[in-house]
């Protein structure tokens, strides 16, 4: 494995490779649902799921032959086999993308909007199929899955609206025989890789800005989640989006992430992922001095005031915790509770969170799938034992689930203390931490403790503290009275070593964009 990149997840310190692969199968021996396997096999022979990388509008094999495996992580069984490419793939769909930039970017941005617009239309079209792909490969529930769709693809309207905006400016000048402009220019080819607990958001929330400011762009999407980016980018070529302009690349993420970096026609590299690896693309970057911009792990404190309205409380953190089984950056991670409210909170909240459905995504009713594989079920049950062993209480949960697998209890741990593995790092599953507070002040040192500074959630009836706390808290984003905040109109991004720039909402497009000074002399 390369020095520099050793994998390109969120939160699981390894790429599945083969034999971690293998020895997930082994584990399981549940059988596929009915169901899962009936909507592999409709969407399999609707021509639905491509296992081959997309390179200058064509599908191809990885050059060596080799494949990976892509598994249902509900049931342990191998939905299909994909190609599993390397460098020389990932250089060809450079060239493929530098190519088509030189004819893209050239396009009015009427005629890339309408390209996106049609992008927009055909993944809603196909929003059912899309959302059981994603149940498939994922593991979310069905009816998260569709909501997905419809979040990724609220990112390509919003972006095929924003192409018609790339405003410059002209600035007065300081001589009088001078013109001054600025304009904007689209950085070139951008590398995107992304990670599999949104497998199309996070491509589309990426790709989407890229293509509308006349970028062409290479995903790299992650290897456990690889159909639903390959059926996005059938669609984009659909939609009339040139061939080259959208390349999709999976498989080996050191070998991949190299390629890109190394690339001078690579200007731009895009990620979302852990904070550990988008640190060695910051560096690796540094080569080729190109732009970057990364979303990366969170620490998100969600701190519950004496003077909250309980239910829109209880509402709001089972919302920002158990989305995606927990699996997402801005899920609260700290659950800070004044001591006023804390037994009141804890009853309520845990009973909350003892009825949640837990199981394969694909059963009506079911509000959590499993865990994404077994290295993160791992970190997860390491995390509460040290919780556990340092005094905490499982309050609710606090195990496997008795389904198997990686299905794991919702659960609720109250007396967490700072120097728990808990407060300290991302669970990235479906436990909540229970902190107690007395004061204001406490709980703003508290939540901004730690390198993190992605988002941060509080509930308080006062719209006096809901400014001063916002004010105070180190993070990019930040939900009063409300725990899913996420919209493609707003900015998502970190403070601190969460990230750099911005996604969504018209700062999003700055990500892509080159800003160029014109000076006209001589004009009297
Ligand atoms: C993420 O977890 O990376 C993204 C979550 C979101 O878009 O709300």
């Amino acid at each position: 494995m390369s020095p520099l990149l050793t994998q390109l997840q969120r939160s699981s310190p390894t790429c599945l490779s083969s034999a971690t692969c293998i020895s997930v199968a082994i584990f399981s021996h549940h059988q596929m649902s009915t169901n899962a396997r009936s909507v592999a096999s409709r969407l399999s022979s609707s021509g639905f799921i491509r296992t081959q990388g997309f390179i200058g509008g064509k599908w191809v094999d990885a050059y060596d032959g080799k494949t990976i495996e892509v598994y249902n992580p509900a049931t342990g069984e191998v939905i299909t086999n994909v190609a599993c490419m390397g460098g020389r793939e990932t250089k060809d769909a450079i060239t493929s993308a530098h190519n088509t930039f030189l004819s893209w970017s050239k396009l009015t941005a009427a005629e890339r909007s309408r390209c996106l617009r049609k992008w927009f239309d055909l993944i809603m079209a196909n929003k059912e199929e899309l959302g059981q792909l994603m149940t498939l490969e994922q593991g979310k529930p069905l009816d998260e899955a569709m909501g997905e769709v419809t979040y990724g693809a609220s990112y390509i309207e919003f972006y095929a609206e924003e192409a018609k905006r790339v405003y410059g400016d002209i600035i007065p000048a300081a001589l009088p025989d001078r013109r001054l402009f600025v304009m904007k220019q689209p950085v070139g080819v951008v590398g995107a890789i992304t990670p599999w607990n949104f497998p199309l958001a996070m491509i589309t929330r990426k790709v989407a800005p890229a293509l509308a400011c006349g970028c062409t762009v290479v995903i790299k999407p992650s290897e456990l989640t690889p159909l639903t980016a390959l059926a996005a980018a059938e669609l984009s070529i659909q939609a009339g989006i040139p061939p080259g302009a959208v390349n999709v690349v999976m498989g080996s993420a050191s070998d991949i992430g190299e390629a890109l970096l190394a690339s001078p026609q690579v200007r731009k590299i895009t990620f979302t992922g852990s904070t550990t690896v988008g640190k060695k693309l910051m560096a690796g970057a540094a080569e080729t001095v190109k732009k970057v911009s990364l979303e990366l792990g969170g620490n998100a404190p969600c701190i519950i005031f004496d003077d909250a309205d309980l239910d829109v409380a209880l509402k709001g953190t089972m919302a920002t915790k158990f989305r995606n089984s927990g699996q997402t950056c801005v899920c609260a991670n700290r659950i800070l509770v004044q001591e006023g409210i804390y037994d009141k909170f804890s009853i309520a909240f845990s009973k909350a969170v003892e009825s949640m459905k837990v199981g394969d995504g694909f059963v009506e009713g079911v509000a959590q799938g499993p865990i994404i594989n077994d290295s993160a079920l791992h970190k997860v049950e390491s995390f509460v034992q040290d919780a556990i062993s340092k005094g905490a209480k499982v309050l609710i949960g606090g195990k496997r689930h008795s389904l198997g697998m990686t299905f794991y209890e919702p659960t609720v741990i109250g007396d967490v203390k700072s120097e728990m593995l808990l407060a300290r790092e991302e669970v990235f599953g479906p436990v909540a931490p229970l902190m107690k507070f007395k004061t204001e002040e406490e709980a703003i040192h508290i939540a901004n403790d730690t390198n993190a500074g992605l988002a941060a959630y509080m509930f308080t009836t006062s719209i006096k503290r809901s400014w001063r706390v916002s004010e105070a808290l180190e993070y990019g984003l930040v939900g009063i009275n409300e725990g899913q905040i996420s919209t493609e109109v707003a900015p998502f991004g970190g403070m601190k070593q969460s990230g750099l720039g911005r996604e969504g909402s018209k700062y999003g497009m700055d990500e892509y964009l080159e800003i160029k000074y014109v000076c006209l002399g001589n004009m009297s």
